[in-house]
């Protein structure tokens, strides 16, 4: 990692007002979960999107889909917050006024400490009335024993994840909310995302229109890479603890 890069990143961040931190599956993927299109270990490479991931897809075979999300559940259960998450939540501490927009679904920035978290696509650790949306927030399969997937108490229906699937719009009051700290921040950090993904995808681009800076962090370039005005190539778990590091010492100097 070029240490100039490095020592930028952080005095931007160190000397932003309203920072906004924005991530994707990458930010998860040294706790072991696989991303959603990295080829051969990406989720949708080796499953069917739509298939498993579409209201389409859970109706045509309920039992798969919602079996699926409980491997996925289970999964995230055994997975622990990286270096990646951990340096995220500490910049929080760093800077109170820092808004975390995340994609994922995993629920790992918030088991790492951070707190000002935007889910814009929902949250694999809870379940919800397919017909209705009454959540069922700590759901747990371990305990659970019946017909699958579970029915809705109140009105019968399948329960199903909260999570957004394609086809699905987003939920209003957290698209909304990552509008504004899109719209108002001065200075977006950009996590480990293809950048594939609409309406998620067009965050960086509101910011940098409106005078933020954008700094991305990406073993790879992505489609958000052309709009960075820093890019720090490389794996989350490594580049942010060390930049955070930096944004620590920079503030307890004053
Ligand atoms: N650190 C940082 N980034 C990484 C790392 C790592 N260790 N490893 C991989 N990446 C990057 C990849 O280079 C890629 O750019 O993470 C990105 C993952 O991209 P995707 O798999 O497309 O995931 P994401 O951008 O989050 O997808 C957006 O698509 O399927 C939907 O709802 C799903 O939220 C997801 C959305």
């Amino acid at each position: 990692m070029d240490r100039e890069l490095l020592v930028q990143a952080a005095a931007w961040i160190a000397e932003s007002r309203r920072p906004v931190a924005f991530t994707g599956a990458g930010v998860s993927r040294e706790s072991g979960i696989p991303t959603f299109r990295e080829a051969t270990t990406g989720f949708w490479e080796r499953y069917d999107p739509y298939e498993l991931a579409t209201v389409e897809g859970f109706l045509k075979n309920p039992k798969l889909v919602w079996e699926w999300y409980a491997f996925r559940r289970q999964l995230v259960r055994e997975t622990e917050p990286n270096p990646g998450h951990k340096a995220l939540a500490e910049l929080e501490h760093l800077l109170p006024e820092l808004m975390l927009i995340t994609q994922n679904v995993d629920n790992l920035h918030r088991r790492a400490g951070s707190r000002r978290i935007i889910e814009l696509h929902g949250n694999i650790t809870r379940v919800k009335c397919f017909k209705e949306g009454t959540l069922y927030e700590d759901w747990s399969d371990k305990d659970y024993r019946g017909e699958i997937p579970p029915r809705c108490k109140a009105c019968y229906s399948y329960l199903r994840p909260d999570v957004v699937w394609f086809g699905e719009s987003l939920p209003a009051r957290a698209l909304e909310e990552a509008f504004k700290s899109a719209e108002n921040c001065d200075l977006m950090l950009v996590v480990g995302t293809s950048g594939l993904v609409q309406p998620a995808a067009s965050l960086p681009g509101m910011a940098r229109r409106r005078g933020a800076r954008i700094i991305e962090v990406n073993p790879d370039p992505s489609e958000i890479t052309p709009s960075a005005h820093l890019f720090l190539q490389g794996k989350s778990g490594e580049v942010l603890p060390e930049v955070v590091a930096r944004v620590g010492a920079i503030r307890r100097e004053g």
